[in-house]
């Protein structure tokens, strides 16, 4: 998804902090990038198509050391098409037809046409296809010296999301940001100001940084922050400081950042429980959420939204739930639940589940919760993000910054959060002592879990080899790993664009069989728990009709090689547990495979880290 950065001070080469700080924005999916940059002789806006490599070369190209050793301002950006194809024209900053401003912007202006055709009346010509370009001119048109004032105004004007940082030609010193929807971050420093629209370009320059709330607009300048609201009236906003350091965004000598964040897993999931295991009560103690056992005893109902790898972390939860708890859940896919007409009451927990925290589809549904009354909490990994914010109560994974688009620490870290929730909401209910602290012990038991089946890469590695050049590929499940099954096969076709399909092993005859062939490998996961004897049976179906097998199973099963053709071992555990380990090793084997077929493991084809539109 589009991302921003900007800076405004004397103390930095501002072309090479703008190129560094969309590098580190590259994690979030882009198709093009640019920046502008204000000198004491007016602006010079770069664009180009592709990588942010490619404006670079560009910028290399005609670019003389001189030229911007005076520049004060720069604003760049990285756009994932939405109004337009991805082309240096539509590519962001944009500019008025007078050259004034530039602007870059993430989000949608959903009016952008009825004042697009208004500006056109009053002879304003566009040269791009985007919403962006009408914003430009919209806040030309109320320039009349004050930036921040002509911002304001235009905003006034606009229905839609935004995030935004403006410059002006005449004023080379300053950025006025704002947002609505779409999140900005501005980094506090010594006699100058960062902004973007996540941390991750901040880092290397502050830990302090101030997250702007929807409806604030800001202007940046070397003197100071000066935090307003869209009527002008000053506000105050806390500053965070961060605790994740600039190395933790970076791929510590790995080839890429996915294969380092499935490896760091087990530390991940230590740092997720880290503090919430209460030994004395058997509970876990995650005092975000806010909810006392009489509040809990109030819940009737619970309903998870999310979507995506956060949706299948929901459907291991609803299993947790369900079994250590009185409490009936639904889970559901964000996108659907907001347009439907959910029935919710105050009785009603509604969980949205967010890796980035800025899904519009969750962050939508949560707002639909909220209004008719429900009470609303948030699993999250991003501190700070707009869906933690707006739920006000929740539990942070605290797994450090995901940067592969394919989420893989996150999944693992917001089903260990779940079975906790589970764990702590069964314990102000029916769940006994005793059962707690076996969910407490096999809890403790997961980071070496994980680590055993790292252990075996190498092996799942050559596993993925063999397979590599299949073109269809199907994953199957029961219980607990049902939804791992479909998690399993989100991870293999994003990363390798595999065709894979994630089903429960009893409905694969239900249809999907009559796909079978040698050319069709079956993925089973058939570890030790309850219906491990079913899934050996729908094993046997599929064989019947030459496809080749990878089972998981549990270590020394010896059984499980007469029916498999490969097996991917999994440590012993309790069924509760067992997602973890297993999903572990079904993101190496997609990581391998795609690793085999050269794919672009971090930045897939088509895919944004961070989904922020509808
Ligand atoms: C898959 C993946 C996506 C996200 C989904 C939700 O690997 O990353 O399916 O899980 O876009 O994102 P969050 O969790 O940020 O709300």
């Amino acid at each position: 998804m589009c991302g921003i950065v900007g800076y405004v001070g004397a103390k930095r080469n501002i072309p090479e902090i703008l190129l560094e700080g969309l590098k580190r924005l590259e994690y979030r999916g882009y198709d093009s990038a640019g920046l502008a940059i204000g000198l004491d002789s007016g602006m010079e806006i770069l664009k180009s198509p592709g990588k942010v490599k490619e404006l670079d070369r560009k910028l290399k190209a005609g670019w003389t050391q001189d030229k911007f050793k005076n520049a004060k301002v720069g604003i760049a950006h990285t756009r994932w098409a939405t109004h337009g194809p991805p082309n240096e024209v539509n590519a962001h900053p944009h500019s008025d037809s007078k050259n004034r401003i530039a602007l870059v912007h993430n989000g949608i202006i959903d009016n952008y046409s009825e004042l697009k055709a208004r500006l056109s009346s009053i002879g304003i010509k566009f040269k791009s296809e985007t919403d962006t370009e009408v914003l430009a001119n919209l806040i030309s048109e109320c320039y009349e010296g004050d930036l921040c004032s002509a911002v304001a105004a235009a905003l006034k004007q606009v229905t839609g999301t935004y995030g935004i940082a403006v410059i002006a030609k005449d004023q080379p010193d300053k950025i006025v940001v704002a947002r609505k929807g779409s999140p900005i971050v501005i980094g506090v420093g010594d006699d100058e100001a960062f902004v973007a629209s996540d941390i991750s370009p901040l880092l290397p320059y502050t830990k302090r940084v101030i997250y702007l709330d929807d409806n604030d607009i800001t202007v940046l300048s070397r003197s100071g922050i000066d935090l307003r609201n869209m009527d002008n009236v000053p506000v105050t906003r806390e500053i965070a400081h961060i605790d994740w350091d600039a190395n933790a965004a970076e791929k510590d000598g790995r080839e890429h950042f996915m294969l380092k964040e499935i490896e760091e897993q087990p530390l991940a999931i230590s740092n997720t429980m880290r503090g919430r295991m209460d030994h004395n009560l058997v509970t876990a103690k995650l005092d975000g959420l806010n909810l006392t056992p009489r509040d809990i005893a109030g819940v009737s109902r619970i309903v998870i939204a999310a979507c995506g790898t956060s949706l299948h972390a929901g459907m291991v939860g609803e299993y947790y739930f369900e079994d250590l708890t009185s409490t009936p859940v639904e889970v559901e896919q964000a996108a659907e639940f907001r347009y439907r007409n959910p029935i919710l009451d105050r009785d009603t927990l509604v969980i949205a589940i967010s890796q980035s925290g800025e899904t519009a589809d969750t962050l939508a549904a949560i707002r639909e919760a909220k209004q008719k009354g429900a009470l609303v909490a948030s699993i999250c990994n991003v501190v700070g993000s707009t869906i933690a914010r707006e739920t006000g109560r929740g539990v942070y994974l605290h797994a450090g910054p995901e940067i592969g688009v394919a989420s893989t620490k996150a999944f693992t870290c917001q089903v260990a959060t779940l079975l906790m929730m589970a764990l702590k909401f069964g314990r102000a209910g029916r769940l006994s002592r005793s059962a707690g602290q076996k969910i407490i012990s096999e809890l403790e038991k997961l980071p070496d879990l994980v680590r055993q089946v790292l252990d075996s890469s190498d092996k799942i590695a050559r596993i993925a080899k063999k397979y590599s050049s299949a073109k269809d590929f199907f994953y199957i499940g029961r219980g607990y790993l049902y939804p791992v099954a479909l998690e399993g096969a989100l991870k293999l076709k994003e990363i390798s664009y595999i065709h894979a399909e994630g089903y429960h092993a009893a409905e694969l005859k239900h249809g999907p069989i009559a796909l079978l062939d040698e050319n069709v490998p079956v993925l089973a996961l058939a570890n030790n728990i309850p219906g491990k004897d079913k899934v050996i049976g729908n094993i046997q179906e599929c064989r019947a009709r030459k496809s080749p097998v990878i089972a998981t199973a549990t270590f020394g099963d010896k059984d499980i090689l007469k029916h498999a053709d490969d097996v991917m071992e999994i440590p012993e555990c309790s069924d509760f547990v067992t997602p973890i380990p297993t999903v572990v090793a079904l993101q190496l084997f997609a990581y391998y495979v795609a690793r085999e077929r050269g794919c672009p493991i971090d930045q897939p084809r088509n895919l944004a880290k961070s989904v922020t539109v509808e």
